[in-house]
């Protein structure tokens, strides 16, 4: 039977992959940093490993990885966003929190779970469509998976000679309870079940890329090619007093 190792399946994206894997008939890992709220979600469901770490603490994940065989796939989903409220007052602690728990958590979990993917295995990393544009308060999350996206490139040349491939997930917005503490706009927001059947139809097809949902991507790529400058100006307008 197929293996996927998911983290961050206790809520949102990650929860509905675990979901939709199942579905599929994988076998998964369900990967979360509280033992409770995972027995809560997945107690009870044989084709379901619950694994406790918290993706900050590299010696949890190592011990963790002790009761992985081997994965055919793993996906990198863990993460969390703050905005920066006031830059004049830059919070360098804020900063670090979300570069440690959105991309260096990443290295961590590549030290622990690659040894354990098999040749035409695929590792799939979720990092942001905003990524495609830089947007206020956003300095942090931004960073941390801009970060994420070189990193999956990079990944992806080396691992082409182990016939491991990487898919650079970009997802736009899903109604997660990530999202529902923002309290701005949120255009062509999808649930996390169509969130999660794009990423595991894009990890199937053997994708580098993996964006959703279309409107929302191609309009910010087309946004993108203004010079920054223009997009400065109007992001300034629609988002400033
Ligand atoms: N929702 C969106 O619109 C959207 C858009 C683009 C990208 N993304 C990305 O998609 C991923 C999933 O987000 P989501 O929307 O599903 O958010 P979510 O519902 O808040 O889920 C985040 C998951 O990450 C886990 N997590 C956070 N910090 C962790 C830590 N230190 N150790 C272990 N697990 C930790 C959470 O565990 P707990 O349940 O214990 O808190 C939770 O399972 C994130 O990387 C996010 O940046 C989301």
């Amino acid at each position: 039977m197929k293996s996927v190792l998911i983290t961050g399946a206790s809520s949102g994206i990650g929860k509905a992959l675990v979901e939709h894997y199942v579905a599929e008939g994988y076998q998964v890992y369900a990967a979360g940093r509280n033992a409770q709220k995972l027995a809560q979600i997945f107690d009870g469901q044989p084709r379901i490993t619950q694994l406790v770490f918290d993706v900050t603490q590299l010696a949890q994940i190592k011990a963790a990885a002790e009761q992985v065989d081997q994965l055919e796939h793993l996906i990198l989903n863990a993460g969390d966003c703050e905005y920066l409220d006031d830059v004049m007052a830059f919070d360098s602690q804020q900063f670090a929190r979300i570069i440690q728990v959105n991309l260096l958590s990443v290295g961590y979990c590549l030290e622990a779970f690659l040894p354990k993917v098999i040749g035409l295995g695929r590792i799939g990393i979720v990092s942001s469509s905003a990524t495609i544009l830089p947007f206020p308060k956003a300095q942090a999350y931004g960073a941390s998976k801009a970060g994420l996206d070189y990193l999956a490139h990079s990944l992806s040349i080396d691992l082409a000679q182990h016939h491991i491939g990487v898919s650079l997930i970009q997802p736009g917005f899903v109604d997660t309870p990530l999202t529902d503490k923002n309290d701005f706009a949120m255009p062509w927001r999808i649930s996390s079940k169509q969130a999660a059947k794009a990423i595991f139809k894009g990890m199937e097809a053997g994708k580098h890329h993996i964006r959703f949902p279309f409107l929302l991507i191609f309009s910010l790529r087309l946004l993108a090619l203004l010079p920054f400058s223009w997009w400065r100006a109007l992001i300034t307008r629609n988002t400033q007093k």
